[in-house]
């Protein structure tokens, strides 16, 4: 029997933790599974309708850390998460994506010498600034077992050093959810509760430290949208990062003066991919959407400098373009004047990495 505990602790691990658990019980004769959650994220709309929106079994165990500064967070979940593995001995623990509560798990487990499987691994920005790629670099230093979403990931790895047999190549796990809960999805009534057609409307995420934190940066973005909400409006769900920043700096009101921009709370999974999936463009700074966009066909400005996910530039519908107001409006408008072009969907990107990533580990288990 091997006891796996799986870790998660923000929004964007539960899409990636949901079929993997799935697929450890549906082997129950030889995995054990445990479900270990942070608490990194812990409001209604940023954890539980996740859990209840992708049938996610309730963790065992909640370390509920909270928010915090970066290096408060690490190192509650460390302290935390030491208690868990000493009193639950295991023989792999699963880290999933690049959040702080991932790169803390799989340290912990390096130091009491459990091997450590990291599902997303070989994604690099190569911006350092950004907290997940340090994430990024250091659990994949530590991991034994290194999962990976794209070919460009090996090629990372392998160019960092990393031994050829600890890598194999997955897919991406998060296209498994979006496969198995989009017809689920079409039942959401999110499109007639905001009064929304199909193809009429902008889709908007934003909460990246880069543009989010800084008062002239983020101005200059909701510039952007009051131009672009002239041609179509945009819905923008607001993460709580944002929501509070807002305030901060005084933009609130006068975002509440603009008729094409729609400010609502975070949705769930089922909600959200229901309204993205729909929409005519999508406007993000998030990694994963970047993924589920490229695979939907539905086209994607990101407002980042870089990615760590170049596949869904060369082979997607995702287009980088920084974060400067003058950039955003010319995209945007040239990306509505643009037939929005036909999904292609990378190789392994086909809803079944999860049983990959769980033979991966029974393999590396022999
Ligand atoms: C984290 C991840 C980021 C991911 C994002 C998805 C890191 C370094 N960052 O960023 O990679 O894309 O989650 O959402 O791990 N807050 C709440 N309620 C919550 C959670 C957070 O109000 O349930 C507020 C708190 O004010 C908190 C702030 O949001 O301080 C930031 O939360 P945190 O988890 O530190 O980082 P995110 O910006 O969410």
């Amino acid at each position: 029997m091997l006891r796996i505990i799986n870790v998660v602790g923000a929004r964007p691990n539960f899409m990636k933790i949901a079929p993997v658990i799935d697929e450890m019980r549906r082997r129950s004769d030889r995995i054990e599974p445990i479900l270990v959650h942070t608490g990194q994220h812990y409001d209604e709309s940023m954890s539980d309708s996740f859990f209840e929106d992708l049938d996610i079994p309730r963790p065992d165990i909640n370390l509920e850390i909270g928010s915090g500064s970066h290096s408060e967070q690490t190192a509650r979940v460390m302290i935390a998460f030491e208690h868990v593995l000493l009193q639950h001995p295991a023989d792999w623990v699963v880290v999933v994506g690049d959040v702080n509560s991932t790169m803390a798990a799989a340290i912990v487990a390096a130091k009491l010498n459990v091997r450590i499987a990291h599902v997303e691994a070989g994604l690099r920005s190569g911006d350092r600034t950004m907290p997940e790629e340090i994430n990024r670099v250091v659990t994949d230093a530590l991991a034994d077992l290194l999962l990976t979403p794209s070919r460009d990931a090996n090629e990372n790895l392998l160019r960092e050093g990393v031994a050829e047999q600890k890598i194999s190549f997955v897919g991406n796990v998060m296209i498994d959810t979006l496969y198995r809960h989009i017809k689920k999805a079409r039942r959401s009534s999110v499109l007639e509760r905001l009064n929304l057609r199909p193809r009429q409307f902008c889709a908007m995420t934003l909460h990246r430290p880069s543009n989010v934190d800084d008062a002239k940066i983020l101005t200059g973005i909701i510039d952007a949208l009051e131009a672009i909400g002239e041609r179509l409006p945009i819905v923008f769900p607001v993460h709580p990062r944002t929501r509070e920043r807002l305030e901060q700096f005084n933009l609130s009101k006068r975002i509440g003066k603009m008729k094409s921009l729609f400010l609502i709370e975070p949705l769930g999974y089922l909600d959200f991919l229901q309204l993205y999936s729909n929409s005519r463009l999508v406007l993000t700074d998030s990694g994963g959407i970047q993924e589920e966009t490229t695979v939907l066909g539905i086209p994607c400005l990101t407002l980042r400098p870089n990615t760590e996910r170049p596949i869904t530039v060369f082979e997607g519908t995702n287009r980088l373009v920084g974060n400067t107001p003058d950039a955003i409006m010319r995209e945007a408008l040239a990306a509505l004047d643009r037939p929005a072009g036909a999904a292609r969907v990378p190789e392994l990107w086909d809803g079944h990495a999860a049983e990959r990533i769980v033979d991966a580990i029974e393999e590396a288990s022999r």
